[in-house]
Parts: C-alpha cells; structure tokens; sequence
C-alpha cells in the first residue's frame, strides 16, 4: 500500500517493486529498480526517507526517522536483510545490512560495509568504507576480508533479478497515488505540525 500523508505522496522511479502488503507512506522516494520486500513498513511522516537505485529492502524491515532531526538516507545498491530496523541513519552506496539488524539516529555506514546479522548499531556511530561491522553493541572490526567483499555485493545484483522475476509472474510494477496538488516533502521545507 502507497499512501500519501498530509499531502506528501511517495514518489517512485522506474520497475521498482513494493507488493501490497508493504506499506509505503509520506515523504519518501524510490530510485529506479529498487525492490521493497513482503511486510516492510517504510514511514516518511515526520522527516524524509530516500532510497537509491537499485537498493533492496527484504521482507519485514521497519525505515522510520526523527521528527525534524534526522532523515532516512540509503543510497544505490543498497541491501537491507530481512527483518531489519533502520532509524534516521545513513547507509552508503553498495553496504550490505544482515538480517535483524538495528541502526539508530545519526549512524553512518560507510559505501561497500557489511554489518553483520544481528547487530546493534548505537547513535551516531560511523563505521568507514569496506569495513566489517558486528555485534551488539556493534564495533568496526577491520576491512573486509575477499569473501566478505564478496557476499556485500553479490546481493544486490541478485535481487534486481528476483524482481524482475516476479514482474514476469504477472506481479505488478509499483505505481504512486496520483493527487492533484501534492505538498513539497520535509526536504523542500514542508514542516511538521
Ligand atoms: C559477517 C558474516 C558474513 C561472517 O563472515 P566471516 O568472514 O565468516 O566472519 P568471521 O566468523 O571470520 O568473524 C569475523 C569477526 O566478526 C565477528 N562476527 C561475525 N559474524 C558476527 C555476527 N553475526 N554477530 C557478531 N559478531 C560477528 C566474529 O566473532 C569475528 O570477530 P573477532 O574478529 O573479534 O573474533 C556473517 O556472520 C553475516 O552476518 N552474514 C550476513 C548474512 C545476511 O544477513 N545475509 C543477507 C541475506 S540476503
């Protein structure tokens, strides 16, 4: 479901896959061939959420932001593992964030990371470029090895393909609700009551 909040109205870019039972509201924007898995609830009522080309958001994930403080930035070729909490943090080009993991206010994962699965990452963390970061709390544990490198970005690859899988199973391409006179988003100045 695609809803627009107080005239805010998601807005989508090319093939990108969200099935009904996602629920995708206010300010947030979807680049080109991203995919939005089963039960995710991406909320954009009190700050922005933008999500980059070509990410993966899997089945269960829970994006929300800060009222006026911190947005929701996940940029291209970002994945999202199932059953994640993402919290007005910002996550570079190309990281992998492994299953159940939660990220709060203000962290900042570098381009290329792999958080491991089940981490916790605190406020205002910031984890450098091609880094493995894991645990709970998390920590940076170095520079990720061959193999590490190669799981954070053999999936993204992967899911535009499942998407379009599902496309060529009659599953429909995502549209936005079409309002006659929608309100900038929180980015352009729109502020919250
Ligand atoms: C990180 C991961 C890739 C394992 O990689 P690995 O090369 O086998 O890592 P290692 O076992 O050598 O561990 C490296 C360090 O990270 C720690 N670590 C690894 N996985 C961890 C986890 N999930 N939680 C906490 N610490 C972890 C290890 O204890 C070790 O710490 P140390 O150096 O202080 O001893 C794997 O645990 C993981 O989280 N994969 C992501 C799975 C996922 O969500 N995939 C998406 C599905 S589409």
């Amino acid at each position: 479901m695609i809803r627009p909040f107080q005239g805010m109205v998601p807005r989508l870019g090319s093939r990108v896959f969200v099935p009904d039972n996602a629920l995708i509201l206010g300010d947030v924007s979807i680049g080109d061939d991203a995919s939005i898995w089963f039960n995710c609830v991406i909320r954009g009522d009190v700050n922005w959420i933008r999500i980059g080309a070509r990410a993966n958001i899997q089945d269960a994930c829970c994006l929300h932001v800060s009222n006026t403080i911190w947005p929701l930035l996940i940029e291209e070729e970002v994945s999202v593992a199932h059953n994640v909490m993402l919290h007005g943090c910002t996550i570079r080009r190309g990281a992998l964030i492994g299953m159940s993991t939660t990220i709060m206010d203000g962290a900042e994962i570098g381009e290329g990371c792999l958080v491991a699965a089940g981490s916790l990452v605190r406020e205002g963390f910031q984890a450098p470029p091609h880094s493995l970061v894991a645990g709970w709390p998390a920590v940076v544990k170095g520079p990720l090895s061959d193999r590490q490198r190669e799981i954070a970005t053999s999936v993204w690859a992967r899911y535009v393909r499942y998407k379009e899988a599902y496309f060529a199973d009659g599953w429909p391409i995502a549209e936005a609700p079409n309002i006659d006179a929608p309100r900038p988003g929180f980015a352009e100045g729109h502020p919250y009551p």
